[in-house]
Protein backbone atom coordinates (compact mmCIF):
# COMPACT_ATOMS: atom_id res chain seq x y z
CA UNK A 1 0.00 0.00 0.00
CA UNK A 2 1.09 3.42 -1.05
CA UNK A 3 1.45 5.83 2.08
CA UNK A 4 2.41 9.04 -0.05
CA UNK A 5 -1.34 10.29 0.52
CA UNK A 6 -1.45 9.13 4.04
CA UNK A 7 1.10 11.70 4.86
CA UNK A 8 0.49 15.66 4.67
CA UNK A 9 4.39 15.65 3.56
CA UNK A 10 3.73 13.65 0.33
CA UNK A 11 6.60 11.49 1.16
CA UNK A 12 6.72 8.08 -1.00
CA UNK A 13 7.01 5.04 1.18
CA UNK A 14 5.28 1.73 1.16
CA UNK A 15 3.42 -0.23 3.61
CA UNK A 16 3.12 -4.06 3.50
CA UNK A 17 -0.12 -3.60 5.36
CA UNK A 18 -2.84 -1.02 5.87
CA UNK A 19 -5.37 -1.87 8.54
CA UNK A 20 -8.36 0.94 8.76
CA UNK A 21 -10.23 0.72 12.47
CA UNK A 22 -13.63 2.64 12.81
CA UNK A 23 -14.02 1.19 16.20
CA UNK A 24 -12.30 -0.10 19.57
CA UNK A 25 -13.88 -3.30 18.23
CA UNK A 26 -11.77 -3.56 15.05
CA UNK A 27 -8.56 -2.68 17.37
CA UNK A 28 -9.50 -5.52 19.40
CA UNK A 29 -9.86 -7.62 16.16
CA UNK A 30 -6.10 -6.56 15.37
CA UNK A 31 -4.85 -7.47 18.62
CA UNK A 32 -6.64 -10.69 18.35
CA UNK A 33 -5.24 -11.46 14.79
CA UNK A 34 -3.11 -14.52 14.82
CA UNK A 35 -0.16 -12.23 12.38
CA UNK A 36 -1.35 -8.66 13.29
CA UNK A 37 -1.32 -9.28 17.15
CA UNK A 38 2.45 -9.76 17.03
CA UNK A 39 3.58 -7.18 14.77
CA UNK A 40 5.14 -3.91 15.24
CA UNK A 41 2.44 -0.95 14.60
CA UNK A 42 2.85 2.29 13.06
CA UNK A 43 -0.49 4.57 14.16
CA UNK A 44 -1.22 6.68 11.87
CA UNK A 45 -4.32 9.30 12.08
CA UNK A 46 -3.72 12.56 9.50
CA UNK A 47 0.19 11.81 8.97
CA UNK A 48 0.41 15.15 9.32
CA UNK A 49 3.40 15.15 11.98
CA UNK A 50 5.47 12.09 10.44
CA UNK A 51 8.46 12.28 8.04
CA UNK A 52 8.57 8.69 6.29
CA UNK A 53 12.36 7.83 4.91
CA UNK A 54 11.96 4.17 4.06
CA UNK A 55 9.67 1.80 3.55
CA UNK A 56 7.31 1.12 6.65
CA UNK A 57 7.78 -2.98 8.17
CA UNK A 58 5.08 -2.14 10.55
CA UNK A 59 1.45 -2.47 10.56
CA UNK A 60 -0.10 0.45 9.78
CA UNK A 61 -3.10 1.22 11.26
CA UNK A 62 -5.25 4.43 10.14
CA UNK A 63 -7.23 5.35 12.97
CA UNK A 64 -10.68 6.52 11.35
CA UNK A 65 -13.44 5.94 14.44
CA UNK A 66 -16.13 9.18 14.02
CA UNK A 67 -18.19 10.78 16.43
CA UNK A 68 -18.35 14.55 18.18
CA UNK A 69 -21.12 15.17 21.20
CA UNK A 70 -21.46 17.37 24.19
CA UNK A 71 -20.73 14.76 27.13
CA UNK A 72 -21.60 16.97 30.03
CA UNK A 73 -22.89 20.57 30.93
CA UNK A 74 -21.53 21.68 34.65
CA UNK A 75 -21.91 25.26 36.01
CA UNK A 76 -18.19 25.58 35.26
CA UNK A 77 -17.51 23.73 31.96
CA UNK A 78 -19.01 22.04 28.94
CA UNK A 79 -16.92 18.46 28.39
CA UNK A 80 -17.01 17.65 24.33
CA UNK A 81 -15.78 14.51 22.98
CA UNK A 82 -14.95 13.08 19.68
CA UNK A 83 -13.30 10.18 18.00
CA UNK A 84 -9.64 9.87 17.26
CA UNK A 85 -10.64 9.88 13.62
CA UNK A 86 -12.30 13.19 13.24
CA UNK A 87 -10.28 15.87 11.72
CA UNK A 88 -9.07 18.53 14.34
CA UNK A 89 -10.21 21.34 12.85
CA UNK A 90 -13.74 20.14 11.31
CA UNK A 91 -14.20 19.45 15.55
CA UNK A 92 -13.03 22.89 16.13
CA UNK A 93 -15.87 24.21 14.04
CA UNK A 94 -18.54 22.48 15.14
CA UNK A 95 -17.77 23.26 18.79
CA UNK A 96 -17.96 26.57 17.76
CA UNK A 97 -21.19 25.67 15.78
CA UNK A 98 -22.80 24.08 18.59
CA UNK A 99 -21.95 27.69 21.20
CA UNK A 100 -19.29 25.76 22.47
CA UNK A 101 -15.78 28.05 22.51
CA UNK A 102 -12.85 27.34 24.27
CA UNK A 103 -10.79 25.47 21.46
CA UNK A 104 -10.59 28.92 19.13
CA UNK A 105 -7.13 29.34 19.03
CA UNK A 106 -6.07 25.86 18.15
CA UNK A 107 -8.40 26.26 14.72
CA UNK A 108 -6.73 25.19 11.45
CA UNK A 109 -3.88 22.76 12.95
CA UNK A 110 -3.56 19.88 10.56
CA UNK A 111 -4.11 15.85 11.53
CA UNK A 112 -7.24 14.07 13.74
CA UNK A 113 -8.22 14.39 16.85
CA UNK A 114 -6.55 11.35 18.04
CA UNK A 115 -3.12 12.41 17.18
CA UNK A 116 -3.62 16.14 18.97
CA UNK A 117 -2.93 14.71 22.07
CA UNK A 118 0.28 12.84 21.18
CA UNK A 119 1.97 15.78 20.24
CA UNK A 120 0.28 17.99 22.39
CA UNK A 121 -0.99 20.81 19.85
CA UNK A 122 -0.64 24.23 20.77
CA UNK A 123 -0.75 27.28 18.86
CA UNK A 124 -1.50 31.53 19.84
CA UNK A 125 -1.14 31.16 23.86
CA UNK A 126 -2.73 27.96 24.19
CA UNK A 127 -2.08 23.88 24.05
CA UNK A 128 -4.31 20.77 24.28
CA UNK A 129 -3.50 19.90 28.04
CA UNK A 130 -5.19 23.53 28.45
CA UNK A 131 -8.31 21.89 27.86
CA UNK A 132 -7.67 18.32 27.55
CA UNK A 133 -10.10 16.02 30.12
CA UNK A 134 -9.55 12.05 29.54
CA UNK A 135 -8.89 10.08 26.23
CA UNK A 136 -10.02 6.75 25.71
CA UNK A 137 -7.41 3.95 24.44
CA UNK A 138 -7.06 0.68 23.73
CA UNK A 139 -3.77 -1.17 24.90
CA UNK A 140 -2.03 -3.54 22.09
CA UNK A 141 -0.65 -6.10 23.68
CA UNK A 142 -3.44 -6.50 26.12
CA UNK A 143 -6.79 -5.53 23.90
CA UNK A 144 -7.98 -3.91 26.84
CA UNK A 145 -10.01 -0.33 27.37
CA UNK A 146 -8.40 2.16 29.18
CA UNK A 147 -9.08 5.80 29.93
CA UNK A 148 -5.81 8.23 31.10
CA UNK A 149 -6.40 11.55 32.64
CA UNK A 150 -4.23 14.05 31.87
CA UNK A 151 -1.40 12.97 34.36
CA UNK A 152 -1.20 9.67 33.12
CA UNK A 153 -0.92 11.18 29.58
CA UNK A 154 2.45 13.32 30.60
CA UNK A 155 1.81 16.36 28.44
CA UNK A 156 4.95 18.82 27.98
CA UNK A 157 5.88 20.94 25.38
CA UNK A 158 4.57 19.39 21.67
CA UNK A 159 5.36 15.58 23.40
CA UNK A 160 3.43 13.15 25.86
CA UNK A 161 3.86 9.37 26.99
CA UNK A 162 2.45 8.29 23.39
CA UNK A 163 5.79 9.56 21.82
CA UNK A 164 7.47 7.40 24.37
CA UNK A 165 6.69 4.45 26.39
CA UNK A 166 3.28 4.53 24.82
CA UNK A 167 4.54 4.58 21.21
CA UNK A 168 3.06 1.94 18.57
CA UNK A 169 1.53 0.02 22.21
CA UNK A 170 -1.51 2.07 22.22
CA UNK A 171 -4.27 3.47 19.92
CA UNK A 172 -6.46 6.11 21.34
CA UNK A 173 -9.74 5.78 20.32
CA UNK A 174 -11.72 8.85 21.69
CA UNK A 175 -10.75 12.61 23.43
CA UNK A 176 -12.71 14.68 25.90
CA UNK A 177 -12.42 18.02 26.08
CA UNK A 178 -12.80 20.34 28.97
CA UNK A 179 -13.69 23.52 28.16
CA UNK A 180 -14.35 25.98 30.84
CA UNK A 181 -17.09 28.37 31.50
CA UNK A 182 -17.09 31.23 31.42
CA UNK A 183 -15.09 31.25 28.53
CA UNK A 184 -12.25 33.30 28.56
CA UNK A 185 -10.28 34.76 25.30
CA UNK A 186 -6.93 33.92 25.32
CA UNK A 187 -5.29 36.98 23.66
CA UNK A 188 -1.58 37.65 24.62
CA UNK A 189 -0.23 36.12 21.61
CA UNK A 190 1.63 38.77 19.82
CA UNK A 191 -0.13 37.70 16.06
CA UNK A 192 -3.55 38.15 18.13
CA UNK A 193 -2.45 41.19 19.41
CA UNK A 194 -1.53 42.77 15.97
CA UNK A 195 -5.08 41.91 14.96
CA UNK A 196 -6.79 43.99 17.69
CA UNK A 197 -5.34 47.01 16.78
CA UNK A 198 -5.89 46.63 13.05
CA UNK A 199 -9.48 45.78 13.40
CA UNK A 200 -9.75 48.16 16.39
CA UNK A 201 -11.74 45.22 17.97
CA UNK A 202 -10.55 44.76 21.90
CA UNK A 203 -13.05 42.38 23.09
CA UNK A 204 -13.31 39.70 19.90
CA UNK A 205 -15.93 36.76 20.58
CA UNK A 206 -14.51 33.37 19.90
CA UNK A 207 -16.01 32.68 16.54
CA UNK A 208 -14.08 36.03 15.55
CA UNK A 209 -10.47 34.66 17.29
CA UNK A 210 -11.16 31.74 15.33
CA UNK A 211 -11.60 33.44 11.99
CA UNK A 212 -8.35 35.81 13.06
CA UNK A 213 -6.42 32.58 13.98
CA UNK A 214 -7.42 31.03 10.43
CA UNK A 215 -5.64 33.85 8.50
CA UNK A 216 -3.03 34.29 10.51
CA UNK A 217 -2.60 30.86 9.38
CA UNK A 218 -3.13 30.89 6.18
CA UNK A 219 -0.47 33.54 5.86
CA UNK A 220 2.39 31.96 6.54
CA UNK A 221 2.07 28.71 6.59
CA UNK A 222 1.85 26.52 3.67
CA UNK A 223 -1.23 24.51 3.34
CA UNK A 224 -0.34 20.81 2.64
CA UNK A 225 -3.08 19.82 0.09
CA UNK A 226 -0.85 22.60 -2.03
CA UNK A 227 2.36 21.86 -0.80
CA UNK A 228 3.52 18.93 0.85
CA UNK A 229 4.90 19.73 4.71
CA UNK A 230 4.62 18.97 8.51
CA UNK A 231 4.00 22.10 9.98
CA UNK A 232 6.97 23.73 12.15
CA UNK A 233 9.57 21.33 11.87
CA UNK A 234 11.33 21.89 14.78
CA UNK A 235 10.60 22.20 18.44
CA UNK A 236 11.45 25.99 19.68
CA UNK A 237 14.60 25.09 22.17
CA UNK A 238 14.42 25.99 25.72
CA UNK A 239 17.54 27.41 26.88
CA UNK A 240 18.81 28.74 30.51
CA UNK A 241 18.60 32.26 31.69
CA UNK A 242 22.79 32.45 31.46
CA UNK A 243 22.40 31.05 28.22
CA UNK A 244 20.30 33.50 26.82
CA UNK A 245 22.20 36.86 28.32
CA UNK A 246 25.40 35.34 26.28
CA UNK A 247 23.44 35.20 23.10
CA UNK A 248 21.51 38.52 23.33
CA UNK A 249 24.73 40.12 24.44
CA UNK A 250 25.82 38.59 20.37
CA UNK A 251 22.29 39.27 18.69
CA UNK A 252 20.12 41.67 20.67
CA UNK A 253 16.80 41.24 18.23
CA UNK A 254 16.95 36.93 18.73
CA UNK A 255 13.13 36.57 19.34
CA UNK A 256 12.85 34.94 22.71
CA UNK A 257 9.73 33.89 25.20
CA UNK A 258 10.56 33.95 29.35
CA UNK A 259 9.20 30.64 30.77
CA UNK A 260 7.79 30.90 34.23
CA UNK A 261 10.55 28.60 35.59
CA UNK A 262 13.14 31.59 34.40
CA UNK A 263 14.06 29.62 31.70
CA UNK A 264 14.46 30.88 28.10
CA UNK A 265 11.86 29.77 25.33
CA UNK A 266 13.79 30.95 21.73
CA UNK A 267 12.04 31.16 18.56
CA UNK A 268 13.76 28.30 16.48
CA UNK A 269 12.13 30.45 13.13
CA UNK A 270 14.35 33.09 14.10
CA UNK A 271 17.39 31.03 14.39
CA UNK A 272 17.08 29.71 10.82
CA UNK A 273 15.87 32.27 9.62
CA UNK A 274 19.25 34.43 11.10
CA UNK A 275 21.25 31.28 9.66
CA UNK A 276 19.78 32.54 6.05
CA UNK A 277 18.07 29.07 5.28
CA UNK A 278 14.62 30.61 4.22
CA UNK A 279 13.81 29.77 0.96
CA UNK A 280 17.04 27.50 0.32
CA UNK A 281 16.49 24.12 -0.66
CA UNK A 282 18.78 20.89 -0.62
CA UNK A 283 17.85 18.34 -3.41
CA UNK A 284 13.56 18.82 -3.76
CA UNK A 285 13.17 19.83 0.11
CA UNK A 286 12.96 23.49 1.05
CA UNK A 287 12.53 26.24 3.39
CA UNK A 288 9.24 27.58 3.08
CA UNK A 289 9.43 31.40 2.26
CA UNK A 290 6.91 32.72 5.01
CA UNK A 291 8.02 30.63 7.20
CA UNK A 292 11.77 29.73 8.14
CA UNK A 293 10.33 27.02 10.83
CA UNK A 294 8.72 24.73 8.38
CA UNK A 295 10.21 22.47 5.62
CA UNK A 296 8.87 21.85 2.34
CA UNK A 297 8.34 19.26 -0.42
CA UNK A 298 8.89 20.98 -3.43
CA UNK A 299 7.88 18.31 -5.43
CA UNK A 300 8.66 14.86 -5.46
CA UNK A 301 11.25 14.99 -2.35
CA UNK A 302 12.50 11.87 -0.82
CA UNK A 303 12.30 11.48 3.38
CA UNK A 304 15.72 11.21 3.08
CA UNK A 305 16.26 14.59 1.22
CA UNK A 306 13.92 16.17 3.80
CA UNK A 307 16.32 14.81 6.74
CA UNK A 308 19.12 16.16 4.77
CA UNK A 309 18.32 19.61 4.68
CA UNK A 310 17.14 19.43 8.65
CA UNK A 311 20.54 17.76 9.73
CA UNK A 312 22.10 21.01 7.50
CA UNK A 313 19.90 23.20 9.23
CA UNK A 314 21.03 21.94 12.41
CA UNK A 315 24.52 22.36 12.26
CA UNK A 316 24.56 25.38 10.79
CA UNK A 317 22.15 26.73 13.85
CA UNK A 318 24.68 25.19 16.38
CA UNK A 319 27.46 26.33 14.50
CA UNK A 320 26.65 29.99 15.09
CA UNK A 321 24.13 29.93 18.50
CA UNK A 322 25.60 26.63 19.91
CA UNK A 323 22.20 25.40 20.14
CA UNK A 324 20.57 22.15 19.24
CA UNK A 325 17.77 21.82 17.30
CA UNK A 326 15.25 18.93 18.10
CA UNK A 327 12.26 17.79 15.35
CA UNK A 328 9.24 18.11 16.42
CA UNK A 329 7.45 15.30 13.79
CA UNK A 330 8.05 11.55 14.14
CA UNK A 331 10.82 10.69 11.69
CA UNK A 332 10.47 7.00 10.47
N1 LIG B 1 10.48 34.31 12.90
C1 LIG B 1 11.44 34.84 12.08
N2 LIG B 1 11.69 34.25 10.87
C2 LIG B 1 10.99 33.14 10.47
C3 LIG B 1 10.00 32.61 11.31
C4 LIG B 1 9.77 33.19 12.53
O1 LIG B 1 12.09 35.81 12.40
O2 LIG B 1 11.24 32.67 9.37
C5 LIG B 1 10.16 34.96 14.16
C6 LIG B 1 8.80 35.63 14.05
O3 LIG B 1 8.90 36.93 13.57
C7 LIG B 1 8.27 35.60 15.46
C8 LIG B 1 8.94 34.40 16.07
O4 LIG B 1 10.01 34.03 15.19
O5 LIG B 1 8.69 36.75 16.16
C9 LIG B 1 7.99 33.26 16.29
O6 LIG B 1 7.34 32.91 15.09
P1 LIG B 1 5.78 32.51 15.08
O7 LIG B 1 4.99 33.42 15.90
O8 LIG B 1 5.39 32.31 13.67
O9 LIG B 1 5.69 31.14 15.85
P2 LIG B 1 6.67 29.93 15.87
O10 LIG B 1 7.49 29.94 17.11
O11 LIG B 1 7.37 29.88 14.58
C10 LIG B 1 5.00 28.35 17.15
C11 LIG B 1 4.56 26.92 17.01
C12 LIG B 1 3.50 26.78 15.94
C13 LIG B 1 2.33 27.65 16.33
C14 LIG B 1 2.80 29.11 16.49
C15 LIG B 1 1.71 29.99 17.01
C16 LIG B 1 6.38 25.46 17.64
C17 LIG B 1 7.50 24.58 17.18
N3 LIG B 1 5.69 26.06 16.70
O12 LIG B 1 5.64 28.69 15.93
O13 LIG B 1 3.09 25.43 15.90
O14 LIG B 1 1.29 27.60 15.37
O15 LIG B 1 3.89 29.16 17.44
O16 LIG B 1 1.47 29.72 18.35
O17 LIG B 1 6.16 25.58 18.85
C18 LIG B 1 3.49 23.33 14.84
O18 LIG B 1 3.77 22.87 15.95
O19 LIG B 1 3.53 22.59 13.81
C19 LIG B 1 3.14 24.72 14.70
C20 LIG B 1 2.88 25.28 13.51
Amino acid sequence: VSLREHNSFGLPAVAQTLVRVRSDADVRRVVDHPELGRAPKLILGGGSNLVLTRDVAAAVLKVEIAGRRLVAETADAWIVEAGAGERWHDFVTWTLEQGLPGLENLALIPGTVGAAPVQNIGAYGVELKDRFHSLDAVDLVTGRSVTLDAGMCRFAYRDSVFKHELAGKSVVTRVRFRLPRPWLPVLGYLDLERKMAETGNTSPDARTIYDWVCAIRRAKLPDPAVIGNAGSFFKNPVVSAEQCRDIIERDPEIVHYPMPDGSVKLAAGWLIDACGWKGKSVGRAGVYERQALVLVNRGGASGAEVVTLARAIQESVYGRFGIRLEPEPVIV
